[in-house]
């Protein structure tokens, strides 16, 4: 029997390949070994042969949170699986299955569009819907893992394909199983389990006011574009100005510490966040250590929105860095509060 008509063909190698147009900071940097997977079944070949190399290796979605070197050495998988599909559907939930390589935001799109609303707050997102669950995306008041029923990934351990049920994803703010494991699996799709019942998710401020003065509840189109208008004006657009988002993780910190620094700075930014808990408006403290707008050679900080650092165009990731050092060392030094950095330093 000849199976190999059915066999993939092979992830298509790139070598030397130039990333500037593969991150969103527009860093210039070089894998060594680019790889194009396109379908799941590419990677068990491929895995065995990188790992039998002994080759450094690491997944590119959007790049849209990751801060690349110059040389990638070993081999950059580019994540290119593509495709979407409703799997099912009851009266309660829709469930939905979607290749990691497609972008976060045409698959928001597509969503309303197929009359299933719920991920309107998550529009305009930059990146991959496979790089979603890594850091558990959030926008808005909601965060993916809210949606998110099961994952497909390659565990790359075991050599072998796993279905992580959400529960199993250990989903928190910005944070999940796979970014506390990071060489482990590498995920090929993603199943969202969108509810029926739909209620808008108002409560953040920014799009609180959108609507204050609408006497009808909006729809999720209307709250769609209220969205993509609120950060279209907060964030820049990596084509024009090279940004990764927010590059610091709001802190979250203990209510001792929290009652010392509310009383020293009433104007401080913060939410109760878990119970004794409360996070901090990073892009406020910032502002406050009058970062907001600077720049530093090549790269500074975006003048709308403090906890935004971009690359005015020759940047490079040790320029960012040094920037983020230096802000981080100031805000500590001003509120005694450590600032982590939020796209993977590849
Ligand atoms: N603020 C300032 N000065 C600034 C920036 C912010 O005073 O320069 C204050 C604002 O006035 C506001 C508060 O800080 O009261 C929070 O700012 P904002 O509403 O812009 O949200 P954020 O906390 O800075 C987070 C996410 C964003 C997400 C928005 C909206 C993180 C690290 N960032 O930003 O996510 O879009 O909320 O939900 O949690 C991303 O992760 O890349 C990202 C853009």
């Amino acid at each position: 029997m000849n199976f190999a008509k059915n066999a993939p063909k092979p992830a298509k190698l790139n070598p030397n390949m130039g990333l500037k147009d593969r991150n969103t900071f527009g860093f210039e940097s070089q894998a060594e070994f680019a790889y194009e997977v396109t379908t799941p079944e590419q990677l068990p070949d491929l895995m065995k042969s990188i790992q039998d190399q002994g080759l450094a290796w690491r997944v590119l979605g959007g790049g849209s949170n990751v801060i690349l070197p110059a040389d990638l050495p070993g081999a950059t998988l580019l994540m290119n699986i593509a495709g979407q599909a409703i799997l099912s559907s009851d009266d309660k939930n829709t469930l939905i299955s979607v290749g990691a390589g497609v972008n976060w935001h045409e698959l928001v799109t597509w969503t309303l569009e197929q009359n299933l609303p719920g991920l309107e707050n998550l529009a305009l997102i930059p990146g991959t819907v496979g790089a979603a669950p890594i850091q558990n995306i959030g926008a808005y008041g909601v965060e993916i893992g809210e949606y998110i029923d099961s994952i497909e990934a390659f565990d790359t351990a075991a050599h072998a394909f796993v279905t992580l049920p959400r529960d199993a994803c250990q989903f928190a703010y910005r944070d999940s199983y796979f970014k506390q494991h990071p060489h482990q699996m590498i995920v090929t799709k993603v199943v969202f389990k969108i509810p029926k019942e739909w209620t808008p998710r108002l409560q953040y401020a920014d799009l609180a006011k959108q609507f204050s003065q609408s006497p009808t509840t909006p729809t999720a189109e209307e709250i769609y574009i209220a969205v993509c208008k609120i950060r279209t004006h907060k964030l820049p657009d990596p084509k024009v100005i090279g940004n990764a988002g927010s590059f610091f993780q709001n802190p979250i910190v203990p209510n001792s510490q929290y009652d010392t620094l509310i009383q020293q700075f009433p104007q401080m930014v913060s939410y109760p966040d878990v119970p004794g808990k409360h996070k901090l408006a990073a892009g406020w403290l910032i502002d406050q250590c009058g970062f907001k707008g600077i720049t530093m050679g090549p790269v500074g900080v975006y003048e709308n929105q403090a906890l935004v650092l971009v690359n005015h165009g020759s940047g490079t990731a040790k320029d960012i860095l040094g920037l983020a050092k230096t802000i981080q060392d100031k805000v500590h030094q001003e509120f005694g509060v450590h600032l982590l950095i939020e796209p993977n330093i590849l």
